[in-house]
């Protein structure tokens, strides 16, 4: 039978006894890490959140039953131990903050004892992530997470703390809302009192931080959970957290400058990184132009450049070909790469593949000068020389170049350059390059629903320059929206809103909704904005992007206590799962059969 704490208070965690409490009775509680006999004297390395703390129990100092006691502990046992701080006699652990101490046990108190876990609890696991996530409760007994977890908790803290300070109200807004359209698919809850009818989880708040700042509340944030069906990705998760804010008064650079000190501040304090201010901007366009992406990671060169008007009347109908679709012919330099083996080119081609080339070309400069290439035959030497010249080429180095539409060629070489990156290992991760990309296109053209579709969301005010365009030539107009990217990820966005309803109604218009459907979706925000409303801003980062940029993590399933797999199942508690029969009378569903278990709805 397990012993309870009963007279024992816990006076310290294992690392806040220290060499200077030498000779102090402390009272310390965790898990046992591990436990190792050395004939007369027991070493137990206990673990609490805040790392390990070794315990020496001798016959001496505790006596034969405590002995006797200490022998029988196993890994993950719960014990309370008091002991006298003494220093290391042994040899010091460099590795551990208490190394050079160690606990002399004079009582034990097996608090729960425990099976032994299905996978080790120790730093660096190697564990397969199925078995972790299925006993997470165990997973997250890992330093690591532990770790991650911590600081999570404190740059919440601080980004409250900071937000406060600058005037911001935390104010909270429903979970349970209207479905809109806009946006990634919703995930529905049926109501009980309404058959039929259901609610949508919150994608963001952001319709009714704009009511707040309608309101007068001025300055508002939240750390909001939102939740989004889409795709799971590495730093994508069903539910997730942001820190959303908005703020009434304001145009771009106010909103970049409190941005701006709640990142520098949270990097400094957390880990120590100094972020230089102001973060560089750049417009949406150069970034596609140079790095082929709207999330650049500007921690290396290999900038896209643009060859098009340089082959225009080549013999390589590859790339007239694509010219004369109105595309371009763009490329890539991979300093110091020309004997990559042709193994690692093809691998290199068929990733490129995946994002929709037909094809990559590629030249080689030769140490001697001379070029190995793909298409070299369809060239003249001086149209050769040209390419060479406008990429920068030197003797050593691997050009590849991808000729299509716009759009594909810059998601081609934009993923290609991250590879090759990647491959090359020069993506180091405690490196933090920061980037604002401004200037995004207003309106994006869907090809699955013949229409535009909002590039950010439909509430985004356009630039006030571009405004006449949204009837002529609405694909060019762009909007005053941001972008804030760290290392090649989206860390957050958010844009200045539109507060007159006639431009509200016209981009609705332009979004293909008709005056009825607006008001059906959105009425209650355009009918807000007929009773006084400030000019307004805001943005919305991803706390589990933050912190697991911060914490040099690949997943933003390290930096979530319970996350869930890419299915969007649990792993530990099964969710989704089936409800009773009654539940489902209760909300007037009836499950489809012959689809295996989707609901009719
Ligand atoms: P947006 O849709 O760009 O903007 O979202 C803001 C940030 O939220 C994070 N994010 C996610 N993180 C994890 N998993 C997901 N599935 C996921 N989806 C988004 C990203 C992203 O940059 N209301 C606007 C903000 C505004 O305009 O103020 C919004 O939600 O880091
Ligand atoms: P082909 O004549 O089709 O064998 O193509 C010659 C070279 O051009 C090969 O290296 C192809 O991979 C490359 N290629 C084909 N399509 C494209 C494209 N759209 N962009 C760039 N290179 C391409």
């Amino acid at each position: 039978m397990a012993e309870t704490m009963t007279g024992l208070k816990r006076s310290h965690r294992c690392t806040e006894v220290s060499g200077q409490m030498t000779g102090q009775t402390v009272t310390v509680m965790g898990w046992v890490q591990k436990r190792r006999n050395l004939g007369s004297l027991i070493f137990v390395d206990l673990r609490d959140r805040s790392g390990i703390l070794q315990i020496v129990f001798d016959t001496d100092d505790i006596g034969a039953e405590g002995f006797e006691k200490a022998g029988r502990l196993r890994s993950e046992f719960v014990v309370a131990v008091v002991g006298k701080v003494t220093m290391r006699e042994g040899a010091v652990n460099e590795n551990l903050p208490t190394g050079d101490i160690e606990l002399r046990a004079t009582q034990l108190r097996i608090l729960s004892e425990a099976q032994t876990p299905p996978f080790p609890i120790e730093e660096n696991s190697q564990t397969k992530d199925e078995l972790r996530l299925k006993y997470r409760y165990l997973d997250l007994r890992r330093p690591d997470l532990q770790r991650n977890l911590m600081m999570r908790s404190r740059v919440a803290t601080m980004v409250r703390m900071f937000l406060a300070e600058e005037g911001f109200l935390e104010i909270e807004t429903p979970i349970l809302n209207k479905s809109t359209p806009e946006g990634a698919r919703d995930y529905l809850v049926p109501s009980r009192v309404h058959p039929g009818k259901f609610y949508a989880l919150p994608q963001s708040p952001q319709l009714f931080k704009q009511l707040l700042m309608c309101a007068g509340y001025d300055r508002y944030f939240q750390i909001a959970k939102c939740f989004r069906d889409e795709d799971l990705r590495a730093d994508r998760q069903p539910e997730f957290t942001q820190i959303d804010m908005e703020l009434s008064f304001v145009d771009v650079d106010d909103v970049i400058d409190v941005n701006e000190r709640l990142l520098a501040k949270i990097f400094r304090e957390i880990i120590g990184v100094e972020v230089p201010l102001p973060i560089p901007r750049m417009t949406w366009r150069e970034a596609m132009d140079r790095f082929g992406s709207d999330k650049p990671d500007i921690r290396f060169g290999m900038e896209l450049k643009d060859i098009s008007k340089l082959v225009k009347s080549c013999g390589f109908g590859v790339f007239t070909g694509a010219l004369e679709q109105g595309g371009s012919v763009r490329g890539i330099n991979a300093k110091g790469q020309a004997s990559m083996p042709r193994k690692k080119i093809d691998a290199l081609v068929n990733y490129a593949k995946e994002f929709g080339a037909k094809g990559l070309a590629y030249l080689g400069i030769q140490e001697d000068g001379s070029y190995k290439s793909s298409f070299a035959k369809f060239m003249t030497e001086e149209e050769l020389d040209a390419i060479v010249s406008a990429m920068d080429g030197q003797p050593g180095d691997l050009l590849f170049f991808a000729a299509d539409k716009n759009k594909i060629v810059w998601d081609v070489l934009g993923n290609l350059r991250l590879e090759i990156a990647r491959n090359l290992g020069l993506l180091q991760k405690d490196e933090f390059k920061f980037l604002w990309i401004t200037e995004f296109p207003l309106l994006e053209w869907s090809e699955e629903q013949n229409r535009f579709v909002a590039m950010h969301h439909p509430f985004t005010m356009p630039m006030e320059e571009d405004l006449d365009k949204l009837d002529s030539d609405p694909g060019a107009v762009r909007a005053k929206a941001y972008d804030i990217v760290l290392n090649g990820t989206e860390l957050g966005g958010g844009s200045v809103r539109i507060f007159q309803n006639e431009v509200q109604e016209k981009m609705f218009e332009v979004l293909g909704f008709s005056k009825e459907a607006a008001y059906e979706q959105f009425g209650f925000l355009l009918d807000a904005f007929r009773y006084g409303v400030p000019p307004h801003a805001g943005l919305a980062y991803g706390l589990d992007r933050l912190v697991m940029l911060m914490a040099q993590e690949d997943s933003i399933r390290e930096v979530i206590a319970f996350p869930k797999v890419k299915d969007a199942s649990c792993l530990m508690t099964n969710a989704p799962d089936t409800v009773e029969e009654t539940q489902l009378e209760e909300l007037s569903i009836a499950i489809r059969k012959e689809n295996q278990g989707s609901a009719e709805i």
